[in-house]
């Protein structure tokens, strides 16, 4: 199987999308925090490029959805869930639609829509397994795009891309299919070791940790704690379980 990376949205090529299955990795925190919501049953995250954008459409919803985000790494005023993986429990978001704004990876996301990817998987440390198998399934040429931090290149991001070369490699085998897979790879395998302290190297994790939210590093370093995979899909694009039922 052949793999690329793309290391930002913003470098994601015209028509490179097409034919290929591609995933979205905003490892601190939004894709970490999408899966930990659809983990504890949530009906799905609606995807939106602005929090404003996300306010005005769920206040048009007589089901209340709930609001999820942030700005610069904080919940914002009005917001029922800010972007800590740990609020994504069954108490709060069992059985309810969670309409989700971040800075970086509910965008990105979206850019791949609209660069015509036909789906989105949704990837991080913690489900970096998971990916790879629903990846290995497909048995497509693969994707893989780091939503970086507002234009920039994010460790984190190359490093759950890096995670699911491997994954990949121990299924069948892997062809990296351009030099940033190859980079992405060989990341992963020098800082595997310590994956709680390679994100707190990198400008996503010292963001985390000037906010407080030191946990938000942990949950997210947890490689393969979670066996379920999103799958975001439009239109409006939203993130559902692979194998949970379109309902709307
Ligand atoms: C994002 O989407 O930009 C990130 O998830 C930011 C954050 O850490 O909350």
């Amino acid at each position: 199987m052949t793999v690329d990376v793309v290391m930002l949205p913003a470098l994601i090529g015209a028509g490179e999308l097409a034919g290929r299955e591609v995933v979205v990795f905003d490892v601190l925190r939004a894709t970490t925090s999408m899966t930990a919501a659809l983990a504890a049953g949530a009906a799905g995250v609606w995807l939106f490029s602005s929090v404003e954008s996300a306010k005005l459409a769920r206040d048009k919803e007589a089901d209340r959805p709930l609001l999820a985000g942030e700005i610069r790494a904080v919940r914002p005023e009005g917001f029922d869930l800010g972007n800590s993986p740990g609020e994504f429990v069954a108490d709060r978001v069992s059985g309810r639609r969670v309409f989700m704004a971040t800075t970086n990876g509910t965008k990105a996301i979206l850019a791949c829509a609209a660069a015509g990817a036909e789906h989105v998987w949704v990837g991080a440390l913690v489900n970096a397994a998971a990916v790879a198998g629903r990846l290995a399934k497909t048995g497509r040429p693969v994707t893989l795009v780091c939503s970086g931090t507002v234009g920039r290149v994010s460790l984190e991001d190359v490093l759950g891309a890096g995670a699911v070369m491997e994954r990949l490699g121990e299924i069948g085998s892997v062809e990296p299919g351009n030099d940033s897979a190859v980079i992405a790879a060989e990341l992963y395998g020098a800082m595997r070791g310590d994956l709680s302290g390679a994100l707190r190297r990198g400008q996503g994790g010292k963001n985390i940790h000037a906010v407080h939210l030191d946990p938000d590093i942990e949950f997210a370093a947890r490689l393969d704690s979670i066996d379920v995979v999103g799958l975001a899909r439009g239109e409006p694009w939203v993130v559902r379980r692979k194998d949970d039922k379109v309902t709307r």
